[in-house]
């Protein structure tokens, strides 16, 4: 078989770009002055198309590529790829879930600590040369107990499994609310989001983005949370009704948050800025180094296997 041609949406890590490069024909769309030219000269002589979960693939990049046989994705996000039409045209999607479950559960806690115990601002308050000021200065504020509180998971899926684990460390109790109730896990399903916001001190977010959950935690969700309950996104920004959530944290009607993604990120809403009750992250939650290898990996073993046995390993 001919050395099969890869379109890179986009830059990758300079690991899995060399050994993309290694295996494939590789043309990066990123080098063109005009990618719409590009493609209408071009796009018939891609086999492969790899993107990432951040970039996804539309209806209007998929008719570009007439010949496409296989996209391999970097991240575990399918929200922004058009699966009703690449699964239209029989198109496989490999994506890379597992392999990034521990750190983004790792991230759900340190976000969840940082804004309980207020790290961030207490850093800012050492910087800022407040503590070895005058004694009269205002005292760094008591944060809240983050061990035996209880834990609100929205979304049991891989990563919220993970996040309901680690909380067993932290005698945290679990409860969780999924559409459906999952068989076989410890942790009591909770069939309203309002009920669940309700009962827990940290509400973990951490369901799939796209049109099925778009503004799940609403003005409602946030008031049953509460002046005591604090709020922490690792999923997508579009999960939470953003105008509801900068809201409810400037009139405190809710303690805090931890976000991790906003829904129009990079754009991060101004108000939040001022606020030292919530600690934010530029969307990284995934971000070691040992996990971003293991991604790599899984894009570029996606497209072996296919390229081999006609079949991705993980298929979106
Ligand atoms: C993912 O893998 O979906 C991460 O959120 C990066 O977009």
């Amino acid at each position: 078989m001919n050395t099969p041609t890869l379109l890179q949406k986009l830059r990758l890590t300079p690991a899995l770009e060399a050994r993309l490069a290694a295996s494939y024909r590789v043309h990066r769309l990123t080098d063109e002055a005009d990618p719409a030219a590009f493609l209408a000269a071009h796009g018939g002589e891609f086999d492969g198309l790899v993107t990432a979960a951040s970039s996804g693939v539309d209806a209007a990049l998929l008719a570009a590529l007439p010949n496409l046989k296989v996209i391999s994705s970097f991240g575990v996000g399918l929200d922004q790829i058009d699966l009703e039409a690449t699964r239209a045209r029989g198109i496989p999607v490999g994506y890379t879930p597992d392999v990034l479950n521990d750190c983004v559960a790792d991230a759900a806690f340190a976000l969840m600590l940082a804004a309980a115990r207020g790290v961030a601002a207490a850093d800012r308050y050492v910087r800022r040369g407040d503590w070895s000021g005058p004694p009269s200065a205002a005292r760094f504020p008591l944060g809240r107990k983050v061990s035996g509180a209880r834990l609100g998971i929205l979304g049991l899926g891989r990563i919220g499994r993970t996040v309901a684990r680690r909380a067993a460390g932290f005698d945290m109790e679990v409860r969780y609310h999924n559409r459906r109730a999952v068989p076989d896990v410890p942790w009591a399903h909770e069939p309203s989001l309002i009920e669940l916001a309700r009962w827990c001190d940290f509400l973990v977010v951490i369901a799939a983005g796209g049109a099925e959950t778009r503004h799940l935690v609403d003005a409602q969700v946030l008031d049953a949370l509460g002046p005591q309950g604090f709020i922490v996104n690792v999923a997508r920004g579009s999960v939470i009704d953003e105008a509801a959530l900068v809201s409810a944290l400037v009139d405190k009607r809710i303690a805090g948050a931890g976000l991790d993604v906003f829904e129009h990120e990079p754009q991060v809403p101004a108000e939040l800025m001022a606020l030292d009750n919530v600690v934010m992250l530029p969307h990284v939650a995934s971000g070691t180094v040992e996990t971003r290898q293991a991604m790599g990996d899984r894009v570029a073993d996606n497209l072996d296997a296919f390229f081999r046995d006609g079949r991705v390993i993980s298929q979106a």
